[in-house]
């Protein structure tokens, strides 16, 4: 199963793409994290990075292509993979497809999470992550069952990401609404783009994704 995530900043994409490759064994690759990661480390791949995020921009094609390649050559990737945050313009969705057309491996589904631009920066500024286990959590809708602790590892460092600042919110939705949003038409012509609604609750939008790929594999 190869799976694509597509929404704007905040929609749920990580939150869902985690309990999907729990559930199926199937690993997240979210060029996101991948990038922070990057950062985190100081590589090379950080330092062009970590100004271009913190802006609310889009890295280059050519750098995140590249990291998704490697990334999807790992054996781990063997039985398919959650995309989440990738691709990200037009560019990188016709890189994906020849990728995927050179090791003979088909696309299963897009899933379209639909949020209101309003939701969407309730979310962002409420969100938080254990400094550990990177588990996501926010202040009012997924809080940590013990105030404190991560329920995932039991740390208690936690941390907010340096884009999630009001002002590179309003970038990176604008950034989406430009470079992204022409990938829901990409899609749709191909027959596969799956939109579910993420205004529900997590576990709502869980169950629908859940509805639609027993849809696409009956
Ligand atoms: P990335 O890390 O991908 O950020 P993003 O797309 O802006 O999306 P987010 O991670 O902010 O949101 P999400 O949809 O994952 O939501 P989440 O599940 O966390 O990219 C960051 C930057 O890296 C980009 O700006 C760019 O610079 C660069 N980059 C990355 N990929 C790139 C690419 N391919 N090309 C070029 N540049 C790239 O949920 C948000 C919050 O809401 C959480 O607190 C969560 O608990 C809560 N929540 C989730 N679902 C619900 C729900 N249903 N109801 C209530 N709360 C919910
Ligand atoms: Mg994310």
């Amino acid at each position: 199963m190869i799976l694509i995530f597509l929404g704007p900043p905040g929609a749920g994409k990580g939150t869902q793409a985690t309990r999907l490759s729990a559930k199926h064994a199937i690993p997240q690759l979210s060029t996101g994290d991948m990038l922070r990661a990057a950062i985190a480390d100081g590589s090379d791949v950080g330092l062009k990075a970590k100004a271009v995020m913190e802006r609310g921009d889009l890295v280059s094609d050519d750098l995140v292509i590249g990291i998704i390649e490697e990334r999807i050559a790992h054996a781990d990737c063997r039985e398919g993979f959650i995309l989440d945050g990738f691709p990200r313009t037009l560019a990188q969705a016709s890189a994906l497809d020849a990728l995927l057309e050179r090791q003979a491996k088909a696309l299963t589904s897009v899933i379209e999470l639909r949020v209101d631009d309003d939701e969407m920066v309730t979310r962002i500024s409420g969100r938080f992550s254990c400094a550990s286990c990177g588990e996501s959590y926010h202040d009012t809708f997924r809080q940590t069952k013990v105030s404190g602790v991560c329920d995932a590892c039991g740390g208690t460092s936690f941390k907010r990401r340096p884009d999630d600042k009001a002002e590179t919110v309003s970038k990176r939705l604008l950034v989406y609404y430009k470079e992204t949003s022409p990938l829901i038409g990409y899609y749709y012509c191909k027959d596969k783009l799956k939109s579910v609604d993420g205004m529900a609750s997590i576990d709502e939008v869980s169950g629908q994704i859940a509805d639609v790929l027993a849809r696409v594999h009956a």
